[in-house]
Formats: C-alpha cells, sequence, structure tokens
C-alpha cells in the first residue's frame, strides 16, 4: 500500500511551526518559538510575521529532515487557515500555496481550534465519540461537542477575555514575565489556593466570562499595595494559587454543566491552558467524583505545534477535503 506523507504548517501566533505525518503517524515536530516578544510583554503582530517569514523555511526543511521524508514523496500540504493574527496566518498560507503548487500536491486548510481538539489523535489512548472538549488558549475557551475527527459543535463561549488572557493579564499585574500563564502555575504549586478569594463570574447556561475577575484582580492588588508596597512580593505564591484557582474552578463548573446537559462521560481539554497543572490535577480529581473518563494531552501538544495541524491534514486528507488555490486567512475562522 502506498505512504500517505503528509507536510503541516502552523503559523496562527508566534510559533512557527512544521511537522511529517504518515499513514496517521506524527513524524516530526519542529516548534521554533519567538523569543522577540519577551521584552514587549506581549505578541507584537508586526514582528510576529517577519519572524515567521524569517524561520519558515529551516522549520520546514527540519521537519522534512526529522522525519526522512523528500518532497516528491508528499501527497499533500496542510496549513493554518485561522483563528489567528492575519499577518501571523498569510506567511504559513503563502508558503503552503506556494509549496503545493511548486510541488504539484493539493493544499488543505486547517482550523487552528479544531486541531487543538484533533491533538488527541497524535498518541494512544483517543477519545471515542462523542466527547465534549474544553478548548482553552489565549484567545479562546470553548465548550466543544465532538461528533467526529471533522464534526464539531461549538455548545459555549467566553462572552469577552479568553482564560489564556486571564492567566496573562493577571501575570502582568503581578509583575510575571509574558507568557504569564506559566509563571502563575509555577508560583500557584507553591502558595495557598484558598489565601485570597477571587469572584466567580455568574454567567447564563454554558457562557464564561474572564474579565471580571481580571478587574478584581487589579481592584484587590491596588488596595493591598497602598497598605503595604511590597505586598505583591511577599505574597505571590498565595495570590498565584488563589487566582489560579478561582479561574480553575470556574472551568470545572461550567464543564460539568455541560456533561450534564449532554450525558457525556467523555472529557478532554485542550489548547495552551490544558497545560496548567491546577487545571490537570482539579480535572483527574473531578472525573474521579463524575466517572468521567479524561483526556489530557501531552504538554507539548497543548502549547501551538503543527503536530495537531498534520493529523487534522491526514483526516481531511481522508475525506478528500483539499483546498483551492485562491484560499485565504480567516483572522476570525469559526469553528
Ligand atoms: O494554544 P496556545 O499556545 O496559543 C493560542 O492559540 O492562543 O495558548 C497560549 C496560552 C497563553 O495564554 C499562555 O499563557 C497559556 O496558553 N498557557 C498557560 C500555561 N501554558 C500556556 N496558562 C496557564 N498555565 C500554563 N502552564
Ligand atoms: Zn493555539
Amino acid at each position: 500500500p502506498e505512504n500517505i506523507a503528509l507536510l503541516a504548517i502552523e503559523s496562527s501566533c508566534d510559533d512557527t511551526s512544521a511537522s511529517v505525518i504518515i499513514n496517521g503517524e506524527v513524524k516530526s515536530n519542529i516548534v521554533s518559538t519567538q523569543l522577540i516578544h519577551k521584552k514587549y510583554g506581549g505578541v507584537v503582530p508586526e514582528l510576529a510575521s517577519r519572524a515567521h517569514q524569517q524561520y519558515i523555511l529551516p522549520v520546514v526543511d527540519a521537519a522534512l529532515k526529522e522525519a526522512k521524508v523528500t518532497k516528491n514523496e508528499l501527497k499533500a500540504v496542510g496549513f493554518t487557515r485561522g483563528p489567528g493574527l492575519l499577518g501571523s496566518l498569510l506567511v504559513g498560507t503563502s508558503f503552503a500555496k506556494g509549496f503545493a503548487l511548486a510541488n504539484k500536491i493539493p493544499l488543505i486548510e486547517v482550523n487552528h481550534m479544531q486541531a487543538h481538539i484533533l491533538a488527541h489523535f497524535i498518541d494512544e489512548p483517543k477519545p471515542q465519540f462523542p466527547f465534549i472538549c474544553l478548548t482553552v488558549s489565549g484567545g479562546h475557551t470553548q465548550l466543544v461537542l465532538v461528533k467526529s475527527h471533522l464534526d464539531m459543535e461549538v455548545l459555549g463561549e467566553t462572552q469577552d477575555d479568553a482564560v489564556g488572557e486571564a492567566f496573562d493579564k493577571g501575570a502582568k499585574m503581578l509583575g510575571l514575565n509574558y507568557p504569564g500563564g506559566p509563571m502563575i502555575d509555577k508560583h500557584a504549586a507553591k502558595g495557598n489556593p484558598l489565601a485570597y478569594e477571587f469572584p466567580i463570574s455568574e454567567m447564563k447556561g454554558l457562557s464564561f466570562s474572564f474579565s471580571g475577575v481580571k478587574t478584581a484582580l487589579r481592584y484587590f492588588l491596588e488596595k493591598k499595595v497602598k497598605e503595604n508596597a511590597n505586598f505583591i512580593d511577599e505574597n505571590i505564591d498565595d495570590i498565584c494559587a488563589s487566582y489560579q484557582y478561582t479561574l480553575v474552578k470556574t472551568l470545572l463548573q461550567k464543564l460539568k454543566k455541560a456533561t450534564r446537559k449532554h450525558k457525556i462521560k467523555h472529557v478532554a481539554i485542550a489548547g495552551g491552558v490544558a497545560a496548567n497543572s491546577g487545571l490537570r490535577n482539579t480535572l483527574q480529581e473531578t472525573g474521579e467524583k463524575e466517572k468521567w473518563e479524561v483526556f489530557i494531552p501531552k504538554f507539548e501538544y497543548c502549547t501551538d505545534n503543527a503536530a495537531m495541524i498534520a493529523v487534522s491534514t491526514y483526516y481531511k486528507f481522508l475525506a478528500k477535503e483539499f483546498t483551492e488555490q485562491s484560499v485565504s486567512p480567516l483572522p476570525r475562522y469559526k469553528l
């Protein structure tokens, strides 16, 4: 039987990544994280697209080399069409279009949020359908009913900030470096989650809101710092633990609600915030109580990577979902 070798490219935000998948098995996953944004405390779109332009060719070459695949063995090239930053998406999209033309292979466009969920199909154990996935990243917070590899329905999402934003903006207020999520995670592991209390938003149904808790943290810090200028430094672990506890509790409350409403016991998390140890641990504990079967991706497949784009490209290839050369990026691509 013929080998199905596919190349996939991810460039939606600040990671330039390429991956090769053969017959559904990921053979390489090269991720180049742009460090230039650190000194600005957030992703600068203009600099991100320039850096993608600079990294994309070496990253693709490295992915092919590691997989021991030559260009003429490839059957298609997949790429992230959106959602993401336009300038970043344009680099990956244009590169994939040129690559497809030059090598006379079809193009396959991939939705980045669908790919975060399909990261669960890179390794065993793979979730059974239907399952509910809580997708949590820097730009999204969604509860998704996953009916098959390519059939997904958003059950609820955030009405304002994403939970990743709540982590990153909270971290900024605490003087922690970008990206703040992992820094909060690190401090939280040493602190008391019940030291301080922050409000849980009372959104209807399966919607989320994270702007309130972020503002609550701001007022709390302003008040405490007025009383004691060293308050943050002296209590950083407890503040992080309490803030993270509130964010995770909010996520789990809605996840529980969704599983009950839809009578589903197979539960997964995906996206960058799925790397958070507080969320991973609490999900395991809640899963045991609720008798869920819980699926948590490996760390490297939580944050942005092209392996998840490769696995999505593979399922689309099998379904013969090819994309025209006239395609352009969709910064607000809906699931
Ligand atoms: O999925 P992702 O890599 O990029 C987007 O598609 O947005 O997610 C990035 C987000 C950032 O907000 C980052 O702070 C957060 O994921 N993140 C974490 C952790 N690792 C990454 N948040 C909390 N704890 C972590 N360990
Ligand atoms: Zn992402």
